[in-house]
């Protein structure tokens, strides 16, 4: 295990912080935004990273593709930056037009944390207050990312609240698991969901659901990437951006399964979330740097696992509160085959 300086970046120190495991997996995180760095895998091609990463972290604030960050303290939208809170209406800053992305301008992807990294756990932490990100009460929060001898890597969320507030964190990771240089059209996909939500212009959802069945969106049983891309080219997004619910699942089974074609490497996906945002990097191109990967269109899929979006201002979609004196825990596992 390691921690080393990464950058010094207006006078702030950001860190590099990495576990191996005995079969020799590696991942490391950078301080900044509680990133996922590399997830490396050995092959017979030498160790292959299987998450997209920038070399420097002025290209993660330049182009802010949400790469591989820690987010919060809400994933997704919220529409004009408003929602109600015990009957009040309360507004947060807004980043994208007049809506709230991935917890606002300061959210938890663009900030220092604190790091420690100790056996196979890679530690942050971080006093999000409200004075810094303007959303109601403070919130310690804690992000542990766990590699084990299994293979797995685990993603915990922590969160105490000195006052009511909300809370859906995710991770942004996007994968390409091709060793080649190629985008993921070529990678399959099973998503344990039969219906996503109807999304309005600002991809704020409406509230309807939309059957899976029968539609591109459909990955109910496995298929590449690529075949539902190539239907939805005559969208805006030509691609996928979209909330995915997922179904009833026994708890030991994988809400998605992701493979390369050779299917001899695969990353299987665990949470008990309600729902799971996909994102194939549709309008990505040559201005991003990705180290052994060319920016352009579905140079990665990003899975956001989460509680949908719209739980902030519907509950039938969900419970995104945390309370006053309340601890919230929230888990991600990849369990990473090759
Ligand atoms: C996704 C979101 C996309 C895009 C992306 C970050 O979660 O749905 O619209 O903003 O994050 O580039």
């Amino acid at each position: 295990m390691t921690k080393e300086i990464f950058e010094t970046v207006n006078h702030e120190t950001i860190y590099k912080l990495s576990v191996t495991n005995k079969n020799n997996v590696m991942i490391s995180c950078l301080s900044y935004g509680a990133n996922w760095y590399e997830l490396l895998v050995p092959t017979e091609h030498g160790p292959q990273n299987l998450i997209l990463n920038f070399s420097k972290v002025a290209d993660y604030q330049r182009i802010n593709p949400y790469l591989n960050m820690s987010i919060g303290r809400t994933a997704g939208r919220i529409g004009h930056g408003k929602f109600n809170l015990n009957g009040k209406e309360i507004s947060v800053p807004q980043n994208e037009g007049d809506n709230t992305l991935h917890g606002g301008p300061h959210g938890f992807h663009n900030t220092n944390w604190e790091s420690a990294v100790d056996g196979q756990v890679i530690t942050f932490t971080k006093n999000i207050t409200a004075d810094y990100d303007q959303y109601p009460g403070n919130l310690a929060v804690k992000i542990t990312y766990t590699l084990t001898d299994d293979n797995q890597v685990l993603i915990d969320y922590y969160a105490a609240a000195d006052a009511d507030g909300i809370f859906n964190p995710t991770n942004h990771a996007y994968f390409n698991l091709n060793t080649t240089d190629q985008n993921v059209k070529n990678l399959t996909l099973q998503l344990r969901s039969s219906h996503h939500l109807a999304l309005d212009k600002e991809k704020i959802p409406t509230g309807e659901t939309i059957a899976n069945a029968h539609t591109p969106f459909d990955f109910q049983t496995t298929k590449t990437i690529g075949a539902a891309i190539d239907n939805m080219q005559d969208t805006d997004e030509k691609g996928l951006d979209d909330v995915y619910l997922i179904d009833e699942h026994p708890e030991n089974e994988p809400i998605a399964i992701l493979k390369n074609p050779d299917e001899n490497i695969a990353v299987e996906i665990y949470a008990e979330r309600n729902g799971i945002v996909m994102f194939t990097a549709n309008k990505f191109g040559a201005d991003q740097p990705f180290i052994d990967k060319t920016g352009q269109p579905y140079v990665g899929v990003a899975l956001e696992s989460q509680t949908v979006p719209n739980a902030v201002f519907d509950p039938s979609f969900g419970d995104i509160s945390i309370h006053q004196d309340e601890t919230k825990h929230y888990q991600t596992k990849y369990q990473i085959k090759f």
